[in-house]
């Protein structure tokens, strides 16, 4: 049986990183993901909404379950209001932060998940959309 099909929690203080990977992880093992698959997911997961909380300062994560053609997931949103990431293709890559971090963020959670969009610039700050599949029992 599958679990919740949707869900969504406001990032506005650091302690809602640690909410959003308890969630993530209960929304993750309600729809059957291997323990490691979990780990990948809460990941990902952590490291965007630190993202959005140092970068934006608030936002929010949407989490919905997903099928296409056999195959059932999890689909991640991340949205936010803030500047924007300055250089889209620079921050893909390992070693670029604008903080003083490591700028593993981005890379590492395009390497965790399965699919990776990102719509950022303009007004509207930046939308990140993260997706896990497996196979159907
Ligand atoms: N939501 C966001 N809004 C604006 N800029 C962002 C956002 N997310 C990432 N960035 C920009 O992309 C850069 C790379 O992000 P990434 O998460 O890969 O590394 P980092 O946050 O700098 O360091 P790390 O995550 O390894 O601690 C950031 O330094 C920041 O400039
Ligand atoms: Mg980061």
């Amino acid at each position: 049986m599958i679990g919740v099909t949707r869900g969504e929690l406001i990032i506005n203080d650091v302690s809602d990183i640690v909410v959003v990977r308890k969630t993530v992880r209960q929304a993750a093992a309600s729809l059957n993901f291997s323990l490691s698959d979990i780990t990948r997911i809460v990941t990902a997961a952590s490291e965007l909404a630190r993202n959005v909380y140092l970068y934006a300062g608030s936002g929010k994560v949407v989490w919905q379950t997903i099928d296409d053609a056999g195959m059932t997931g999890i689909q991640l949103t991340f949205e936010d209001h803030g500047p924007g990431i300055r250089d889209l293709e620079k921050a893909m890559q390992e070693g670029w932060s604008t903080s003083g971090g490591l700028g593993l963020g981005l890379p590492g959670t395009r390497r965790l998940m399965d699919e990776m969009e990102i719509d950022t610039g303009g007004d509207n700050g930046t939308t990140i959309v993260i997706k896990k599949w497996r196979r159907r029992n």
